[in-house]
């Protein structure tokens, strides 16, 4: 059989499974979306945001890249954030950054990946402030995990300076960025408690970046 054919027969499994324990779920999921929930993750494969979360389709708007990065001129992920944020109302917005990232390892590496360079220059710029307190980490699957936490920290700081953001907080306390770690090790979701929803408190953030 050729590979791709499983991901097709698994689907067929699947929506017989959901239509089981709910039948209106895909006549309801017709009728629109209305997610409460923005999620920036890393494209890494095993780092789904449903499945880690235990959501279902329709719960979790997503965009994802190498390294979960907030890039200000990425007009990709301002498009996917603007639409959350304008139309879809999305309170919450997530950052997860998780363990054994081959973005941030590359990133680390000193190795030469080509084209990639161009993507991974933006982690490179975060490793280079925080070179001296993680060179302290002698671990090298530590020191590599703490590196994509402080990532996460950094775009989460990026993301409360793109400029509708700024502008919603204004006149409320929405849109609320959240910084997120997952240890692939165990499947644990952590808070890193870099929540943010106002531009004093991305001030107070811009401290620890
Ligand atoms: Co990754």
């Amino acid at each position: 059989m050729e590979s791709y054919k499983e991901l097709l027969e698994g689907n067929l499994r699947w929506l017989v499974d959901v239509k089981k324990a709910n039948p209106a779920f895909f006549d309801k999921l017709a009728e629109g979306q209305s997610p409460r929930f923005l999620w920036i993750g890393c494209s890494d494969s095993r780092v789904p945001a449903t499945e880690i979360t235990g959501s279902m389709p329709g719960s979790i708007f997503v965009h994802r890249n190498i390294a979960n990065l907030v890039v200000h001129s990425d007009i990709n992920l301002l498009s996917v954030i603007n639409y959350a944020v304008e139309y879809l109302k999305v309170k919450h917005i997530i950052v997860c950054g998780h363990s054994s990232c081959g973005g941030i390892e590359a990133a680390m590496s000193g190795k030469n990946f080509g084209f990639l360079e161009n993507w991974l220059n933006h982690i490179k710029d975060v490793y280079h402030y925080h070179f001296d307190e993680l060179q302290k980490i002698t671990d090298e699957r530590d020191r590599s995990d703490a590196m994509a936490m402080i990532n996460v920290r950094q775009q989460v700081w990026n993301l409360s300076k793109v400029s509708f953001i700024r502008d919603k907080w204004e006149k409320e306390d929405f849109p609320i960025l959240h910084g997120w770690f997952y240890q692939i090790r165990d499947g644990m979701l952590k808070d890193l408690n870099v929540s943010v929803n106002s531009v004093e408190q991305s001030e107070e953030l811009s401290l620890l970046v």
